[in-house]
């Protein structure tokens, strides 16, 4: 079924009122596209707290009460926790609703089948949201390399610390679920995190032909088990390598309005290199993206490096995307497998003493 675009604004639920809706809804706010209809969390003082911001949505426990109601809604921003997305999804997509979902997608291949079976089936569009696709110094960094000012590029790599001082407070039973998922092989450096930074890999540089990976774990008691230190590196299929590591400094105070990462971005080219220095948290306080070019350095001081932004910038997107069909949706539900292939590739690897997988084989 094609897609018809609305002719007036979407009329949109939140279903989640956690944590992260304090960044996705800066895409609804003022933004003449969307109408919020509807509040929807089984927590009532999220529901009173949110509804600061949209005091004419009605608010309810469950999407069930939501679609009991009788208020026409035509899409829902979905920030469940990952452990609710695929029954959350299916149960969404079945009241008739399109579905703006955070990533991680989902935790496995045949529940990633589940959710396309069921918008295809339903006619309705399944969007997994990439906010970083989204990031002012990102979106620079790869239309610098496309100018060709760096020459060819001959390497990719990303960095994060896991610091755990500063930023902002995250509630406890947002960590419930993360180990829920940490039991399940679904860590939240890796997999959660990791699904933003595997997912501008594919962006800057294509399909992924190969994966190598070392995960190692540092365990904190209770269950809390941090999928560090690890290596992951792979090749594109157009030849370019990429690497990641990811280490923990549990001591290191990073100031942060978000949560405390310090994390890079570097191409390599056969001339130059361009590197973004912070994202999440406020580390390396130089200009965000900089680039080096026949021995000068540029600085780029007046990007809008607030990583927030990337997220009203993602939902301004979806909802223009509603409203026209036009562009790519960033990411679509098949391309959001395609970074599950690509981390599900890693986990192989590692499980397998670090061997070449091919994202496109994994099961
Ligand atoms: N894009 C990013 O950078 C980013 C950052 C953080 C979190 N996330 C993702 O956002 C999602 C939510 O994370 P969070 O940190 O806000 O979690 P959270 O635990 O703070 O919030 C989840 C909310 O969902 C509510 N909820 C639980 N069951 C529900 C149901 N059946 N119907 C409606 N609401 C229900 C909970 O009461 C809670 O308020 C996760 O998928 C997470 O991976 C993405």
């Amino acid at each position: 079924m094609a897609f018809a675009p609305y002719d007036r604004p979407v009329r949109a639920a939140f279903i989640g009122l956690g944590r992260i809706y304090d960044l996705n809804v800066r895409a609804y706010l003022n933004n003449p596209d969307v109408e919020v209809v509807a509040l929807v969390d089984p927590r009532e003082e999220r529901r009173t707290q949110r509804q600061a911001d949209f005091p004419r949505a009605a608010a309810f426990a469950s999407a069930g009460e939501l679609a009991a109601s009788g208020i026409g809604v035509d899409a829902v921003e979905a920030l469940l926790p990952i452990p609710l997305h695929i029954d959350g999804v299916l149960e969404l997509l079945g009241y008739g609703w399109h579905v703006n979902l955070q990533k991680p997608m989902c935790n496995d291949l045949l529940d990633a089948q589940r959710m396309l079976d069921a918008a295809k089936a339903a006619g309705l569009v399944l969007r997994v949201m990439e906010n970083y696709l989204f990031y002012e110094p990102l979106r620079r960094l790869k239309s610098v390399f496309e100018s060709g000012d760096l020459g060819t590029v001959v390497g990719y790599h990303m960095k994060m610390v896991g610091s755990g001082s500063g930023g902002w407070d995250v509630p406890w039973s947002s960590f419930e679920w993360q180990i829920e998922q940490m039991k399940r092989g679904r860590g939240i450096l890796v997999f959660d995190d990791g699904w933003h930074k595997l997912s501008t890999a594919l962006w800057l540089f294509g399909p992924v032909s190969e994966v190598r990976a070392w995960i190692g774990t540092t365990s904190f008691g209770h269950g809390i088990d941090l999928d560090a230190p690890t290596m992951i590196a792979w090749q594109h299929a157009n030849g370019v390598r990429g690497v990641w590591d990811i280490t923990l400094a549990p001591d290191l105070y990073l100031r942060s309005d978000y949560y405390t990462n310090d994390e890079r971005w570097e191409v390599t080219g056969s001339k130059g290199f361009a590197r973004v220095n912070r994202c999440t948290g406020r580390g390396v306080q130089q200009p965000s993206l900089e680039v080096y070019v026949d021995g000068e350095m540029r600085g780029y001081h007046a990007l809008d490096d607030d990583w927030a932004s990337s997220f009203r910038d993602s939902g301004r997107h979806w909802l223009r995307w509603l409203r026209t069909g036009e562009g790519p949706l960033m990411w679509s539900g098949e391309e959001a497998v395609d970074v599950l292939r690509f981390v599900l590739a890693a986990y192989a690897s590692s499980g397998s003493g670090g061997i070449g997988v091919n994202p496109s084989k994994v099961i």
